[in-house]
Parts: structure tokens; C-alpha cells; sequence
């Protein structure tokens, strides 16, 4: 372990770090743009210099090996000289538009602004303009007046997404960062990890583009349920002191955007496209009125009618849902898992076009806890003895059309969908954003989520619920 020292301080670097990387662990900051401890070096935007001690020139800390006995300072007065005139030179051509743009209050050039130089600019001669709005696919667009050519966002997809979708053209105050021309930008799974790797407003989410100030949002912590790698994300929704009440009030309940939330275990700093769309598949219409027969009717009859249900049956048989969290599946196995026959359903399928696998994050199971279900349950797959007399469906994935023929059906589910009509009981029940709990990925690691809104009127929870269907002590098989 190579001692250097940072300031006078002594450091213990890891073999093989560089100052920068010994520095910040070590709780010294430097600033860096270009840098990302998930990509290769490139050393462009010189922002991070450091002085070596006794030397009167300052070399970058991000290419600078930890070895044994370095010396460096990082706020001496030739440092703090050159960083101010780095970030002259970065923000020569910037347009400084952060009034208007979807970065403001998480760009690393406005905070470097403030605490590294803080002056006007010196040039007394016009900035050069550059493309303002360009699609570099349908789901990104590229502001080249803020690109400070860090060259993240190409690094990203030459080294982690692996399909050279962006690149840097032409030279110096010409260059632009450009889209490959074979649209590889387009079908690139992770591509919208660039806009958070983007260390200004250049890269921007078409989704998120203008739909709110990030201060007036929260980030809670959440699992992505898009398939079984269960990655750690943040859900960002309006604070509770910014609720909309004026304009929408449904964005009061709906998911802004999603971030990753840096997760070594699980996903590292990354996530996929799918998760970005979660507020798509979380956000459809909800399902709030109980049921029987189609006919609306109170959630007290509904679960009485539930419960006659399960408490007449012989041969009752449940398919479970592989989105419910381990804490609902447990619920599920203590109250009414003796008298059912359970199975764990795959309550979702691949869309049209999703990426199945990679050897990146994507799995090809679209479930979040399949592994705690079948932990749980067993991994048999779904079968109906004759004379299968109910059948109770958890989540969704089911064709009622596969169930037997004059079995009774009661169906526990979030979203407005035919069958809800179809059932013999329908209860609606809550989703992941309006609840806590835990879920197991295909390689054993545990996640938890938190709940972003309260539930909606009419919705129950899964788990008190099965409390509630449990039949008496005395009746179960
Ligand atoms: S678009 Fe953003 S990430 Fe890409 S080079 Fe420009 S500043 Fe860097
Ligand atoms: S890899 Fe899977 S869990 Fe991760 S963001 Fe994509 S869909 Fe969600
Ligand atoms: S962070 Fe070191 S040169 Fe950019």
C-alpha cells in the first residue's frame, strides 16, 4: 500500500489508484469533469491539476499514479490560478443558459463555477455559437453550446454499452459530439446512462426534457422490477412541499424520472433503458374498484366473497405473483399457502423489441423476485388437477382463458384490465411505489424499496389482505 501525501497529509493509497481516486477516498476533494471511476482516463478537461510539492507547474491527479512517497497540493495558489483559468477556458463558449436547462442544480460546471472561480468572463469577443437541439435518437437530444467535449458520454458507449453509438467530430472549437450514422444510439439498451454521466446540460432525457426543476423532486430508494437483475434505482417524484395542486395533481403521484443508484452488488453505476421507462408501466391506469362479477361493490363484501370462496373450496389452486415482495409472498404462505396448491406465475413477458439478455445487466426473467417466490413456493410449473374447484391469480400474466373450465376465479391485481370484469372477486391491491418491502435477485442479493405515495382509495395491500382471506384454523388442509 504506497503512502503519498495530500496537502502534508499522509494518504494510504491502493496499489494500482491514482492521486485522484487515493484523494477522494481519503475525504480530499478535487474536482474532476472527464474523469469517471467506471471509465478509461482521458485526461482532457485538466480540471483536477494538483502541484507537485516543490515543483512550480501542476500536472492533472486523474492520470497521476499513487506511488510511494508523492507529494502533492491541491488548493495551493498555482492550483487554484490554473482552475480558474480551465474553467474560463471551458466556459468560453458555454452559453450559460442554466435558467433553462434540465441540469440546473445537478451540474458539476455551475458548481465549480461558484466555488472555483466565480468571476465574469474575460473575453470581449462573441461566443461561438453551435447546434442547440439535436436528436441524437428518440429518446436523447444534445445542446453542443454546453458540451465541454469531456468525452464521457463516448467513452460510455465504446467501453460499457459497447456500440460506439456516439463520437467526436471535426476539431477544436468546430468539434461536435455526433451520433455513429448507423443509429446504433437508437437500439443501445443503456443509452440514456449518458445523460447522467454528462457532467453539464449537454445530454438531455426526451422524457424528462423541461417536466420539472430537479430541487423540486425527491428521490426515493427503489428496486427496478424490469426483470431479475433487481437493480438499485431512485424513483424521483414532487416533494411534499411542492406538491401541484394548481396544474396536474396527478404529477403529484407520478414518477418524474429514474436514476441508478450506485450498487456494486447489483449493478454497479448502471442502469437499462427499461428502467428509465418504469413510470410508463407503473404509471398505467389503476385498477381501484372492487368487484364480483363485474359489478362494483364495497372491498368489506368483496373480501367476504373472497373468503366464502376459499373457505368452500376442495381443490383450490393459486398462482402467486412473482412481483410481489418477499414480505407479501410470506404473507401469502403463513395465511393461505396451506390451503391452496401454489405455483409462481411470471407476471411479465418480454415487450416487443425489449432486449432479453446481455452480459452487461438485462436478464431474461422480466420478474423482480422470482427467486424469493420459488424459495417459497417451488419452481413447478403452473398445473390444475381435475377437479380444480378456484383458482386465486396474484398479479398479472394470467390468461383466464388457461383456467379450467367452471372453476371460480378471485383476482388480486393493480391495473385496469379486462379480466378484473371476469373474475368471480376482484380486489385491487397496491404497487410497489405505495409500499415497503424487499425483494431477492436471480443471484441471491436482497433489495429493499420504500413507498413514493400513499395508496389510492379502495387498494389494500397484499399482505394484510391474505390476514384476511386466512380461512379459520379449523378448515384449512
Ligand atoms: S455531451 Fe456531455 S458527456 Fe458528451 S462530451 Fe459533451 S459534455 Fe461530455
Ligand atoms: S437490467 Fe433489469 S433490473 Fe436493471 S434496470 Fe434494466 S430491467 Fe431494471
Ligand atoms: S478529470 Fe482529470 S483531466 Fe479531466
Amino acid at each position: 500500500m504506497p503512502e503519498i501525501f495530500i496537502n502534508g497529509q499522509p494518504v494510504a493509497a491502493h496499489d494500482g489508484e491514482t492521486v485522484l481516486e487515493a484523494a477522494l477516498r481519503n475525504g480530499h476533494y478535487i474536482p474532476y469533469f472527464c474523469w469517471h471511476k467506471s471509465l478509461s482516463i482521458a485526461g482532457n478537461c485538466r480540471i483536477c491539476v494538483v502541484q507537485p510539492e516543490g515543483k512550480n507547474w501542476v500536472e492533472i491527479a486523474c492520470n497521476m499514479p499513487a506511488a510511494e512517497g508523492t507529494r502533492v497540493l491541491t488548493d495551493s495558489d498555482l492550483v487554484k490560478t490554473h482552475r480558474k483559468m480551465t474553467l474560463q477556458f471551458i466556459t468560453l463558449n458555454h452559453p450559460v443558459d442554466c435558467g433553462i436547462c434540465d441540469k440546473a442544480g445537478e451540474c458539476t460546471l455551475q458548481d465549480y463555477h461558484y466555488e472555483y472561480n466565480g468571476e465574469r468572463s474575460i473575453s470581449n469577443v462573441p461566443k461561438v455559437q453551435s447546434t442547440k437541439f439535436v436528436e441524437l435518437s428518440s429518446r436523447i437530444v444534445l445542446d453542443n453550446e454546453r458540451c465541454i467535449l469531456c468525452s464521457r458520454c463516448v467513452r460510455f458507449t465504446r467501453e460499457i454499452s459497447k456500440t460506439n453509438a456516439i463520437g467526436i467530430k471535426q476539431r477544436g472549437d468546430e468539434s461536435l459530439v455526433r451520433a455513429s450514422e448507423d443509429g446504433a444510439l437508437e437500439t443501445d439498451a443503456y443509452s440514456d446512462n449518458v445523460v447522467d454521466i454528462c457532467p453539464v446540460g449537454a445530454l438531455l432525457s426526451r422524457r424528462f426534457l423541461h417536466q420539472a426543476r430537479v430541487w423540486y423532486l425527491k428521490p426515493t430508494p427503489s428496486v427496478c422490477p424490469g426483470c431479475s437483475r433487481g437493480c438499485s434505482v431512485d424513483f424521483w417524484h414532487r416533494r411534499r412541499e411542492w406538491k401541484l395542486n394548481a396544474l396536474d395533481p396527478k404529477q403529484n403521484v407520478s414518477i418524474a424520472r429514474v436514476t441508478p443508484r450506485e450498487n456494486p452488488e447489483v449493478n454497479g453505476p448502471w442502469i437499462c433503458n427499461t428502467g428509465r421507462d418504469l413510470p410508463d408501466l407503473l404509471g398505467r391506469a389503476r385498477a381501484l374498484q372492487p368487484m364480483q362479477k363485474g359489478q362494483p361493490v364495497d372491498g368489506a363484501a368483496a373480501v367476504a366473497a373472497a373468503r366464502a370462496l376459499i373457505e368452500g373450496a376442495r381443490k383450490p389452486v393459486a398462482l402467486v405473483s412473482s412481483w410481489g415482495s418477499t414480505e407479501e409472498l410470506a404473507a401469502f404462505a403463513k395465511h393461505l399457502g396451506g390451503k391452496f396448491a401454489s405455483f409462481v406465475k411470471s407476471d411479465r413477458q418480454p415487450a416487443e423489441g425489449e432486449v432479453l439478455e446481455d452480459d452487461l445487466l438485462i436478464k431474461a426473467d422480466k420478474n423482480p423476485n422470482t427467486r424469493s417466490a420459488k424459495q417459497i413456493f417451488g419452481d413447478a410449473a403452473p398445473r390444475f388437477d381435475e377437479g380444480t374447484d378456484l383458482v386465486l391469480v396474484w398479479g398479472e400474466g394470467c390468461s383466464f382463458a388457461d383456467l379450467p373450465r367452471g372453476a371460480k376465479v378471485v383476482f388480486l391485481g393493480s391495473w385496469l384490465a379486462p379480466e378484473n370484469g371476469h373474475a368471480d372477486v376482484f380486489i385491487p391491491v397496491s404497487i410497489q411505489t405505495e409500499r415497503a418491502g424487499h425483494y431477492t435477485n436471480f443471484e441471491g442479493v436482497v433489495s429493499g424499496f420504500e413507498p413514493c405515495f400513499p395508496k389510492p382509495a379502495g387498494v389494500v395491500d397484499a399482505e394484510a389482505l391474505f390476514a384476511l382471506l386466512a380461512p379459520p384454523t379449523g378448515l384449512r388442509a
